[in-house]
């Protein structure tokens, strides 16, 4: 599979969640894991280019495709992603447990609908949830995204196409 635009070989044990591989297996500690069974939307990730729960899918049944998760939505040297930038000077976040997950959301959301109603981009976060922040001002934080975001290559990642080995556990 490829995460981040790198290559990685899927992991040995077929049951391996894909969020599980994700942290513990590449170290990509930006899939956070609240719920474990498909409510909270804390470990979405961009599945071909669309928000998935990364806790409801195993790590195999992603070979052959396209992850992107938080790190790879800007290296640690480049500007922050828009949509970053967004929750960044819209204050949508507190303590940012719920972040990365709405932060794929909306780059999916956006994918989809570059200018979103305010009904989709409701919708296009209602399967997050986050405790502390207030949805007033992540809403806000999705509106900015829209104004940040250079159309049309509204919501790619920014992989750079390595090809890396890592051995199964
Ligand atoms: S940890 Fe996957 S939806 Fe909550
Ligand atoms: S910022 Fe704390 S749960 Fe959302």
């Amino acid at each position: 599979m490829r995460v981040n635009g790198v290559t990685y070989q899927a992991p040995a044990d077929p049951r391996r969640l894909l969020s599980d591989h994700l942290r513990h297996d590449l170290r990509l500690t930006g899939t956070h894991v609240g719920c474990e069974h498909g409510v909270c939307g804390c470990c979405t990730v961009l599945f071909d280019g669309a928000p998935i729960r990364s806790c409801l899918m195993l790590a195999v049944q992603a070979e052959g495709h396209e992850v992107t998760t938080i790190e790879g939505l800007a290296a640690p040297d480049a500007p922050l992603h828009p949509v970053q930038q967004a929750f960044h000077e819209c204050h949508g976040l507190q303590c940012g447990f719920c972040t990365p997950g709405f932060v794929l959301s909306v780059v999916g959301l956006l994918n989809e609908h570059p200018n979103p109603t305010a009904e989709q981009i409701d919708e296009g976060i209602s399967g997050n949830l986050c405790r502390c922040t207030g949805y007033a001002s992540i809403r806000r934080a999705v509106k900015r995204s829209v104004e940040l975001t250079p159309s049309p290559r509204r919501g790619e990642g920014r992989g750079e196409g390595r090809a890396v080995e890592v051995p199964n556990k």
